[in-house]
Formats: C-alpha cells, sequence, structure tokens
C-alpha cells in the first residue's frame, strides 16, 4: 500500500476496501464477531420491537440488522456517501452479498440452522428504503421524514464521531437523530472512544476524540435514558486502522418529543 494520506473529505473513501477489510475477511469478521452479539443481547435482554427500524449511518454494511431483521416489520438504510448508498442498493437488488460469517455466528447465536443467504434474504424483504442522511442536519432525512417522528427503533453505528469534531456537534446529532424517533422509541449507539483518526485505504480521516463520560452526558442531555451499556477493549479486537481504545455500546430509551 502507498504511504497513508490524510483527507479531509469523503470523496476517496473505498467502499470495497472498508467491506473487505473491515466486515468479510475472515480476520475482519472474527474481530467484528463482538459488535454483532452485542445486538443479539441487547434485542434478547431488553425485548425490544417495533414497526419500523432506522440504522443511520448504515455505511456500506447490513451486519447491524442481523439480528433487528427478527424483531421489526420494516428497515430503512442509511448515509451520507453516494457511494455507500450504491454499495447498499446493489446489495439490496441482490447484485452482492455480505459477510456470510457473522450471518452465520448471528444465527447461531439463536439456536437455528437456517442458510446465511436465506437469511439475507429476509433481510433483503425487510429493508423498505435506502436513504441519504446528514446527522448533522435539524432535518436529517429531508423534508419527507420530518414531519412526525416515525421510527420505534434506531441503531448508529460508529457514525456521528466520523461527522463532526466536537462534543456538543456530537450531542447536537444526538437531538436531531432522535427528531426521528418516537417517544419511548429506542436508540442503539455505538461508539469510538479516544482516539481521532481511522484509515480507510489509502487515506487517514477524522474522528472525534470522546471519552465514556462525555459520551454518556451527550445521550442523557439530548433526552434519552440510558438502559443498558457495554464495552468492548482494544485487545477484544485486532484494530490496526484505528486509533481508539476502545468501542462503547449504549442502549437509550427516548423520554420526551
Ligand atoms: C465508520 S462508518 C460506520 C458504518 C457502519 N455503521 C458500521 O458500523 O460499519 C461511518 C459512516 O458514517 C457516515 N457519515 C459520515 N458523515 C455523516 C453525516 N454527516 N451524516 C450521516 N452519516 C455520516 C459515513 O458515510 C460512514 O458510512
Amino acid at each position: 500500500m502507498e504511504k497513508v494520506k490524510v483527507e479531509s473529505d469523503f470523496k476517496n473513501y473505498d467502499t470495497e476496501w472498508y467491506m473487505h477489510n473491515l466486515l468479510t475477511s475472515d480476520e475482519a469478521s472474527y474481530n467484528m464477531r463482538f459488535d454483532v452479539e452485542l445486538l443479539h443481547r441487547f434485542f434478547n435482554k431488553h425485548n425490544l420491537s417495533g414497526k419500523r427500524l432506522l440504522d443511520v449511518g448504515t455505511g456500506p454494511t447490513i451486519h447491524t440488522l442481523i439480528t433487528a431483521c427478527n424483531y421489526v416489520d420494516e428497515i430503512f438504510l442509511s448515509d451520507y456517501m453516494p457511494q455507500n448508498l450504491r454499495y447498499l442498493e446493489r446489495w439490496h437488488e441482490g447484485e452482492t452479498n455480505q459477510a456470510v460469517k457473522l450471518i452465520e455466528h448471528v444465527v447461531s447465536l439463536e439456536g437455528r440452522t437456517m442458510n446465511a443467504r436465506d437469511r439475507e434474504d429476509e433481510l433483503r424483504k425487510k429493508v423498505k428504503g435506502i436513504l441519504p442522511v446528514d446527522v448533522t442536519s435539524s432535518k436529517p432525512l429531508g423534508e419527507a421524514f420530518s414531519s412526525k417522528p416515525m421510527f420505534d427503533i434506531i441503531v448508529s453505528s460508529y457514525c456521528i464521531e466520523t461527522a463532526v469534531f466536537t462534543v456538543e456537534g456530537y450531542e447536537k446529532c444526538l437531538e436531531n437523530i432522535s427528531s426521528l424517533l418516537r417517544k419511548d422509541g429506542y436508540l442503539i449507539l455505538f461508539a469510538c472512544l479516544n482516539g481521532d483518526n481511522y484509515q480507510i485505504g489509502d487515506y487517514k480521516y477524522r474522528a472525534l476524540s470522546i471519552n465514556k463520560e462525555e459520551l454518556q452526558a451527550c445521550v442523557r442531555q439530548a433526552g434519552f435514558e440510558i438502559m443498558a451499556t457495554d464495552k468492548a477493549a482494544e485487545t477484544d479486537y485486532d484494530a490496526k486502522y484505528m486509533s481508539f481504545d476502545s468501542y462503547f455500546y449504549i442502549l437509550g430509551r427516548k423520554m420526551n418529543c
């Protein structure tokens, strides 16, 4: 690989590299197992369910929805980058498949024997929209979705810290996405802690360095009750492309509208 360059926007963001190195290679799938296990635990232990779920900042990957698929009727994917939206659309059309090992892992956690490709098809059927999103906007999905909060569950995995670079900005983004969530709806938030950059392909991108206490304060300030948290240490992953020292998971419930 040529020398890593620092990039200030996402135009060179390499979606294929992201999928191979962070999701689908054997090593990547092994590293990501903690995330899908965590989602399995949150949904099961807390009986999470609802009609409509939004994943905010889905990227090109559907691994955050493998468990959710069992508990909701409709799933909306969203991302900021056109290249990621195109990747998701191609997957939805059946032109590509995704991390088979992660899907198999979730199916085995559920004690089922179903084929990973059948599970992927179940998920495809539940996906009712692939939408552009901007968490920094007070109307993150634009006008069409701004009239009333229509989602019962919002999942956002390692997204906001790549979009804004102050703790105040992070909280504001949470308020923005909360406007899409109904009262008593659930927020599942994954965040990288204590690091300010990550590498995708030949480029390094900036991230917000936020600690656990700041993160939880943001979630509360944005109007959520924290129902559960979990943490993965750096040693649980081989995070060679990331500068973060750990990963933190929050399940919140929206307290007011
Ligand atoms: C590290 S990736 C996480 C992708 C996926 N959720 C996962 O867990 O692998 C961060 C994602 O945040 C998205 N993103 C960056 N800026 C954003 C913004 N202003 N609004 C919404 N999403 C944004 C990027 O397009 C990217 O897909």
